[in-house]
């Protein structure tokens, strides 16, 4: 249907209306939108990798990790999308980012990549971001800039607690209990074969009986306050276990894990005094 002149100029100028004012605001803030381009194409790239990462992670049959990657994915996607939001209300309608590329290596690899990028946010990128878009001042953009940057804070402290020395520390008294362990065999070994022979009739049960290959029955003991302590809470591997499972799979911290801690280390005094009993009492005495 062909339009008249007065309809042609009202549609127009109400065409005017709505944009003069946008193209005002885009030239007004032109640093502030560039900005934003930058941090958007940085949000979806983020975004892409954690979710290459997570199906990464359920590959190799790490749930907690690729659960930790999800939620990361979603975070930097809700970053991307107010950047994308703050630019339309710019009046930048037509914005296409680049696709970024994602690179993809083992979980551990992956997971080095992610604290990389996240330093680089919090170190390099949000501080010039913030800094190029300041003297600008645009609420929104400057907010949610700063609050884009405090989340990369967050992420690279929960990255770093999935790689910290709380394994390690674990690590180090589950071998301590072992070396309790060991004093008993000794106690009762003359050679070292008998002591080899003895050390794996009781490794294997307490490994096997960790909960590593399968959840253990509740066969409780007595209550710690709500935590039933259960006959495999006796074995050092069984709280070792479960140790490792936090900090690698949900980037539990020591804070996290003083129930396991506690009860590692008072496992481990129980299986080193009776350890010193008994070598004294029988291995000393057999020489
Ligand atoms: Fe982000
Ligand atoms: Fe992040």
């Amino acid at each position: 249907m062909p339009i008249n002149r007065r309809q042609f100029l009202f549609i127009f100028s109400s065409i005017a209306f709505f944009r003069v004012p946008l193209i005002d605001a885009q030239s007004k803030y032109s640093a502030t939108v560039a900005v934003l381009r930058r941090a958007h194409i940085n949000e979806i790239q983020a975004h892409l990798n954690y979710l290459s990462y997570a199906e990464k992670a359920k590959l190799e049959n790490y749930p907690g990790l690729a659960y930790f990657f999800y939620s990361f994915a979603l975070a930097e996607s809700v970053h991307a999308r107010n950047f994308n939001r703050i630019l339309s209300a710019l009046g930048v309608q037509s914005w296409e980012p680049p696709k970024p590329v994602v690179k993809v290596f083992s979980s551990k690899v992956n997971l080095k990549s992610a604290l990389e990028f996240e330093m680089l946010d919090i170190d390099r990128r949000y501080p010039q971001f913030v800094e190029e878009a300041k003297p600008e001042a645009h609420g929104g953009a400057l907010e949610n800039l700063n609050y884009a940057w405090d989340t990369e804070k967050q992420h690279r402290d929960l990255i770093q607690k999935m790689q910290s020395g709380t394994g390690i520390f674990f690590g180090v008294i589950a071998s301590l209990s072992a070396v309790a362990i060991a004093l008993i065999v000794a106690a009762f070994s003359k050679t070292e074969k008998e002591a080899f022979l003895w050390g794996n009739i009781i490794a294997i049960p307490i490994i096997f009986l960790s909960g590593i290959f399968f959840p253990l029955p509740e066969i409780t003991l007595f209550n710690f306050g709500d935590t039933p302590f259960t006959i495999f809470d006796l074995q050092p591997t069984t709280h070792a276990h479960r140790a490792f499972l936090q900090v690698f799979l949900y980037g539990a911290g020591i804070g996290d894990l003083l129930y396991e801690l506690t009860m590692l280390l008072a496992v481990t005094a129980l299986y080193f005094g009776i350890g010193v009993i008994l070598y004294r009492r029988f291995h000393l005495k057999m020489r």
